[in-house]
């Protein structure tokens, strides 16, 4: 503690130091100026500008102002953002704003400012985003608008403004994202837009626009969302439009066209299409849309002629609207035959039209709504089989949805009234804290139906706030026409603190703020509306960055010592319930099932007494780890041999003949790079399994430093083709095929000679087998198995188990053995890092400098292998055997490669080795399986006595 205590001070002191350092700065008098008159046109009842009057706008926390912690070369600190979201703001902008000439962000967002936009905010050359939506603003949009080189972002959705758009905006040349919808802008779309070629988002949907679509916009090459619905235009779509190369939705509802619907079926990746309330006429056009579609919407129109075959093979499609117009034909009785799990939910709407039979079966799904009210096929006194498809039943497009909040915690400790909750998906039972609420809504999201998106949507925004994803509720979300609200939710991370601290929030808020997400065409757009602070945050002001310094050091060193005296208590605490553990007799599961214990042929079937004896009772010092299954135990066998034990918990428990299965079918799995059975014990309402064991633990105590020693690059290429080959294995030689799932550094054991073996297959883990239809069946695809970080997101998403999942969970161990970093730490995930540096050239900056010296040419083979395993799209991912072949391959280029393959090719020979001598030559048995969850805090696993 002394020791400690004198960097302490120091940095103390040296921060107070530069404190005064940046104390003797000052804001540029013109920006000043510019604030002073920008708060004196404000109408503001709630106060919250009352210290815009006070000292210096940087230094002295003026609400809202953010400046550089540097001053410029003119020796002055400047603004760079205002930030006057949701404030209760009236009156006016001024147009001196004008002269905070360095000002990159311009938030005024949710308030009820009047007048008009300032033609000189045109001047600010740095300007990056211009946030004016949710105000009262009127008038028309300045020319001078268009000079801002630098704009990303401008939105003045939801506002008053009328006029024309400015012919001028076409050299706005770094514009991503124009938002005007939701005014009343008038008169012709000008076809010069189509010069902005950065251009992603361009919405301009509820206003008066008139005229004709210009055809050339589908020169737009990113263009993604184009949403122009409730305007009146006249005249065709454009044939053109089939040729947009990148866009994901179209939506021109309600617009006044005419003529027929282009062919769209070359927009590579189309997902949205809504021109629905128009007066389109003819047939729809018969090519087969990207099968990415989750929505169609043609209804009210006046297009006629049948529904096209292709339509029944859009896997992803959630919603075909095609009601109200003059359709014929019969009605089609499968278009749900390549549904997949992305969509879940289907409807298809295909009332009022005039459909007249049925070919074939009509037997959809039950996750599938069908309607056809209004057609004679209904009035034709039908069989029932038909009839119950006419009913006139509405709505139920996109139900809003309420996260349920299934918490058993005592209610008294967590005072919902005190702004504090517990935390719902928790890793940690009952940890009350206070989250932050944040108001959020999709602009323009490319789907019908949230449900299938929402895990995937958790990920993207948690990944993006760099926060864990239990970190994250969604409280809430309901559809307001094509835009869908949220409620959000974050909560801070648990154990560490019951609230976020100040920097934390100013971070968060500002990734909303600047929209630091990176886009995605599936959720569109998004727009805060609010990020209130309430409860305990009420108080919390928002420094500049001199503040911060300060406060962050005094925070960590708080946080530090926090940890610190925690982890203490956990020791003693630790220390204390061992003591009193240590000699509790162990009791068996008796009275679980009847004492029948059956035995097997071929594996040795240890009696529950042996058992306890070899574990002193199950006793917690021998303890080596915990899995999804049960506890592991090392055991001294009577031989002296060692073992490792699993003991299946209660939930775990599995009928006899299952059990019994499932050992039967792991006793015939033997493999140089799998960890063996020895034995198992079934008595007493026990299931025990009895592994070799692995004196050298787990791969991820080697990667994290936990041993004495280092692993240099050839030994980790060996562990790489290794733990491929026991998994190739698994997928080719096992009957039936064996997919691991749970493949992570935590489940690769090292044996005495640093062999790797792979643990932990098996047990409910075999492939699944596929039915008639080559469909994988329901039970097996239902719940999600593996360790966060290691989960092929595809997997996640489909819910669909394949080989390809375990190349991926492979290539992230790859990537650990390369970078030494967890898969998951700071919320920053492992294949984003590599991917990221890899793309920047940077790769051999991350690569582990741990593992000394290695020839570049075999690292950049086996980063790019890596790579390629973790690759979002399963079929793009090497199969296990190509994985293999290329480890093999890249071994040859290392200098000793000859002593490395000839001392692997001794022992190996791809196939299964003979049963019984594999069992002759075990020596030290035992797996040490710990469950990475446990690994992660570093703390001991606390066990609780039966
Ligand atoms: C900033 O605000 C805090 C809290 O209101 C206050 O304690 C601090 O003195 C202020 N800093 C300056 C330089 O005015
Ligand atoms: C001021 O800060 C912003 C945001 O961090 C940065 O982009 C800009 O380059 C800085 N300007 C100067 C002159 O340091
Ligand atoms: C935009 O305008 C439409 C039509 O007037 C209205 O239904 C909608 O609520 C408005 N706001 C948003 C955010 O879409
Ligand atoms: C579906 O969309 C993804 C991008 O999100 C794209 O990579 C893929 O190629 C698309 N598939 C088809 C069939 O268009
Ligand atoms: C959809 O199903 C049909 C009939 O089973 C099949 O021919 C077609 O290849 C499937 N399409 C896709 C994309 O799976």
């Amino acid at each position: 503690m002394l020791k400690l205590r004198v960097p302490i001070s120091a940095l103390v002191l040296s921060c107070c130091y530069f404190a005064y350092l940046v104390e003797a700065r000052v804001t540029a008098p013109s920006e000043v100026n510019a604030l002073i008159a920008v708060k004196s046109k404000l109408v503001d009842p709630m106060k919250h500008l009352a210290n815009w009057e006070k000292g210096d706008p940087c230094t002295s926390n003026w609400t809202g102002v953010l400046c550089n912690g540097t001053v410029g070369t003119d020796g002055y600190l400047h603004v760079y953002e205002i930030q006057l979201l949701n404030m209760n703001l009236s009156g006016s902008i001024a147009p001196a704003v004008a002269q905070l000439s360095r000002l990159q962000i311009l938030d005024f967002m949710w308030n009820e400012l009047t007048g008009s936009i300032p033609k000189e905010i045109g001047s600010i050359a740095s300007l990056r985003l211009l946030l004016l939506n949710g105000n009262k603003l009127s008038g028309s949009l300045p020319d001078e608008l268009g000079y801002l080189s630098k704009l990303n972002r401008l939105q003045v959705d939801e506002n008053q403004i009328s006029g024309p758009i400015p012919k001028s905006f076409a050299s706005l040349s770094s514009a991503k994202h124009l938002h005007l919808n939701n005014n009343t802008i008038s008169g012709q779309i000008p076809a010069e837009l189509s010069n902005i070629a950065t251009l992603l988002h361009l919405l301009l949907d509820n206003n008066k626009l008139a005229g004709y679509l210009p055809q050339e916009f589908s020169l737009l090459p990113v263009l993604r969302i184009l949403q122009l619905d409730n305007n009146n235009f006249n005249g065709e779509i454009p044939a053109s439009y089939g040729e947009f190369p990148n866009l994901a939705k179209l939506s021109i509802r309600n617009c006044s066209l005419e003529g027929s619907i282009p062919d769209l079926s070359q927009i590579p990746n189309l997902r949205f299409l809504d021109l629905s309330h128009n007066q389109l006429s003819g047939p729809i056009p018969s090519n087969k849309l990207s099968a990415n579609m989750t929505t169609v919407d043609l209804s009210n129109n006046l297009l006629d002629g049948s529904i096209p075959a292709s339509f029944s093979d859009l896997p992803s499609l959630q919603r075909l609207s095609l009601e109200n117009n003059s359709l014929t034909g019969s009605v089609p009785v499968n278009i749900w035959q390549n549904m997949t799990f992305i969509s879940r939910k289907m409807l298809i709407d295909l009332q009022k039209n005039s459909f007249s039979n049925v070919v074939g079966d009509l037997n959809p799904p039950e996750n599938v709504t069908l309607r056809l009210g209004g057609n004679p096929v209904c009035s034709k006194g039908n069989t029932t089989n038909i009839s119950r498809f006419c009913g006139n039943e509405s709505g139920d497009d996109g139900t809003p949805g309420n996260s349920a909040n299934s918490t058993s915690c005592p209610p008294q400790s967590c005072p919902t009234d005190n702004f504090f909750e517990y935390v719902p998906s928790s890793p940690v039972e009952c940890f009350c804290a206070s989250p932050l609420r944040i108001g959020y809504r999709l602009k323009s999201p490319s789907f019908s139906y949230f449900p299938p998106y929402e895990y995937p949507f958790e990920v993207y925004l948690t990944r993006s706030l760099n926060l864990e994803l239990y970190q994250l509720h969604i409280d809430s979300y309901a559809w307001e026409g094509p835009r869908m609200r949220m409620y959000l939710k974050l909560f801070p991370e648990v154990n560490v603190s019951r609230t976020f601290n100040e920097i934390e929030v100013q971070r968060i808020k500002g990734i909303f703020t600047s929209w630091d997400f990176p886009g995605d065409d599936l959720y569109g757009p998004y727009e805060l509306l609010n990020f209130t602070l309430l409860g305990p945050y009420k108080t919390m002001i928002f420094p500049n960055q001199k503040v911060n310094i300060s406060k962050g050091i005094l925070v960590a060193i708080v946080l530090s010592s926090i940890a610190c005296v925690t982890a203490i208590s956990a020791m003693i605490t630790f220390l204390v319930t061992r003591r009193k553990t240590r000699y509790q007799p162990s009791l068996s599961r008796k009275n679980l099932s009847s004492k029948v214990s059956m035995k097997l042929e071929g594996m040795k079937a240890f009696t529950f007494r042996e058992m306890a004896v070899a574990t002193d009772n199950f006793n917690r010092s021998t303890q080596v780890g915990q899995g999804g299954y049960g506890k592991v135990y090392k055991g001294n066998l009577y031989d002296n041999t060692v073992v490792a034990v699993k003991r299946a918990e209660e939930g775990s428990l599995q009928g006899q003949k299952e059990f019994l299965t499932e050992i039967k079918m792991l006793s015939r799995l033997h493999h140089r790079n799998l960890v063996s059975l020895v034995g198992y014990c079934n008595e007493e309402g026990e299931q025990m399994l009895v592994y070799e064991f692995m004196p050298n633990g787990t791969l991820r105590d080697w990667l994290s430093g936990k041993t004495k020693e280092y692993l240099n690059f050839s030994m980790r290429l060996r562990i790489a083709l290794g733990s491929a080959k026991g998994i190739l294995y698994l997928h080719t030689e096992a009957h039936p095929p064996v997919f691991h799932r749970d493949i992570k550094a935590s489940n690769i054991l090292l044996d005495s000679k640093l062999t790797a073996k792979v643990a932990d297959f098996g047990l409910s883990r075999l492939a699944p087998v596929l039915d008639d239809e080559g469909t994988v069946p329901h039970h097996v695809s239902t719940i999600v198995k593996g360790t966060p970080g290691y989960l092929d997101p595809e997997y996640f998403l489909t819910h669909k188990l394949t080989d390809k999942s375990d190349v991926y969970s492979l290539g992230v161990v790859f990537l650990e053995l390369l970078t030494g970093m967890q898969p998951i730490s700071h919320g920053k995930n492992i294949v984003r890092e590599v991917n990221m540096a890899h793309r920047a050239g940077m790769m051999f900056s991350i690569i582990d400098s741990r593992m000394g010296s290695y020839p570049s040419e075999c690292v950049e083979r086996f980063v790019a292998l890596a790579l390629l395993c973790c690759y979002d799209n399963p079929e793009k991912r090497p199969s296990m055997l190509d994985v293999v072949r290329e480890l093999e391959s890249i071994l040859k280029m290392m200098p000793d490669a000859d002593a490395i393959l000839s001392e692997m090719a001794s022992v190996y020979s791809g196939k299964s080795l003979p049963s019984s001598s594999s069992h002759a030559s075990m020596d030290p048995y035992i797996s040490s399986s710990v469950s990475g969850s446990d690994l992660i805090s570093g703390v001991v696993p606390t066990v609780t006595p039966r």
